[in-house]
């Protein structure tokens, strides 16, 4: 008999499957795909590690999760700095003194700063009704123009008209010629990919691939005291509430055999309506490879239906309501533990579902964790 059942291998079930172990416990690790780490898996080609499912960039503030990945693997100085395609025009992102240079010829912080203010009051929006008018009012008109609206009607399938506001936010603009996109403490690719994290932790624990948790969920059920379940809560609770939304995406992996360096970035993204993809990835950049070919990546947002692979929760108050029904249910389970991006119904980056994952040991094992939550 095993302590616990892990559905699902990713970041969430390998902490997990990891933490327990070391306490002792025995895991049994379950994936429905024929590999493990759910979507941080890298898959070589031409002895590049290509980011099955989109590019992941590890970055963080907090020190604890810093130190904890370190023990797994060392990572390099990658930094990420993408750039945005426009009609052809190339722009440094995040915003910041380079973009401005290149939009408006300006040289000093106090020029751009007053461009912005200029456009933002011409607009005149006092209350933004939907996110072409929020980003209006957030940096004016040019940015929005040229490096906001037609990537955001890409990834979400809409007019900026008909998409509420509240999806933005905020959008840091920043006045320094800097093109680091995160403000983070730390950041890079770990070597060798994340396999070798996901490797590492899983070493000596009894992992099953291609096994579909609702297949065989009777058999399974019984193989263990507990689970510790990552897949979708909704599926979990058969749709009984309805089924929770979310954003797909489909890749176009291509290896450039002409060329060993593509776009010479490893993120490029294509902000104007026309381009269908929203961005190209080119793999190596990722850790400063020299082999002799390239790889790419298209990255086409995708309606997504039942079935498709689920990439970004639809947090839009239908779907929240719903999940808070199935909440409810999993939060009267004494020996179900449910974690992750997909049981929780949320976008985590990756220091923050590692961050849930020891959260969830310190819990199960009745211990005081250090703060490994942090700052966002
Ligand atoms: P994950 O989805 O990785 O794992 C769940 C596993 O459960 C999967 O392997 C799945 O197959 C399995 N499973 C599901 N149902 C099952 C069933 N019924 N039976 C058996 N197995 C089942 N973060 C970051 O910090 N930096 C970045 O640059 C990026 N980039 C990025 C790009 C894109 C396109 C996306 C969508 C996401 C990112 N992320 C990111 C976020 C990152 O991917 C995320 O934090 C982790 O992958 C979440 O790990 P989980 O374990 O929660 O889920």
């Amino acid at each position: 008999m095993y302590d616990y059942l892990i559905v699902g291998s990713g970041l969430f079930g390998s902490v997990f499957a990891y933490e327990a172990s070391k306490r002792g416990k025995k895991c049994f690790l379950i994936d429905k795909r024929n590999h493990t780490g759910g979507n941080v898996y890298t898959e070589s080609l031409e002895d590049i590690n290509v980011h099955k499912y989109g590019a992941h960039i590890f970055h963080t503030n907090n020190k604890e999760i810093w130190d904890y990945v370190n023990r797994f693997a060392e990572f390099n100085r990658y930094t990420n700095s993408p750039i945005a395609n426009y009609k052809g025009e190339i722009y440094n992102l995040p915003f910041n003194m380079n973009t401005f240079n290149k939009l408006w010829g300006v040289i000093r912080p106090e020029e751009a700063k007053k461009i912005i203010e200029e456009q933002k009051q011409a607009a005149g929006i006092k209350a933004p009704k939907n996110l072409e008018e929020q980003a209006i009012s957030l940096v004016g008109t040019d940015l929005y123009e040229k490096l906001i609206k037609g990537y955001t009607e890409k990834q979400w399938g809409r007019s900026a008209k008909q998409l509420p506001a509240f999806i933005i936010k905020r959008l840091p603009v920043r006045f320094t010629y800097d093109n680091n996109y995160f403000n983070d403490r730390y950041q890079g690719i770990p070597n060798g990919g994340y396999n070798v994290i996901i490797e590492k932790m899983l070493e000596g624990i009894d992992v099953r691939l291609s096994v579909d948790f609702f297949k065989h969920r009777e058999e399974l059920e019984q193989l263990a005291k507990k689970v510790v379940f990552t897949g979708m809560i909704d599926q979990y609770y058969d749709y009984k509430y309805g089924v929770l939304e979310y954003r797909s995406l489909h890749f176009k992996t291509k290896v450039v055999e002409e060329t060993d360096n593509y776009q010479g970035n490893a993120v490029v993204n294509y902000t104007d309506k026309e381009t269908p993809y929203t961005r190209i990835i080119e793999h190596k950049h990722l850790e400063f490879g020299t082999q002799a070919k390239t790889v790419i990546t298209e990255e086409y947002p995708k309606e997504w239906k039942p079935g498709d692979e689920p990439y970004y929760p639809i947090n839009d108050a239908k779907n929240n309501e719903i999940y808070k029904k199935y909440k409810q249910l999993a939060d009267q389970e004494a020996d179900v533990i449910f974690g992750g991006r997909l049981a929780t119904y949320k976008y985590y980056d990756m220091h923050q579902v590692i961050g849930a994952a020891l959260a969830a040991v310190s819990k199960e094992f009745a211990e005081t964790a250090p703060d490994f939550t942090g700052p966002p």
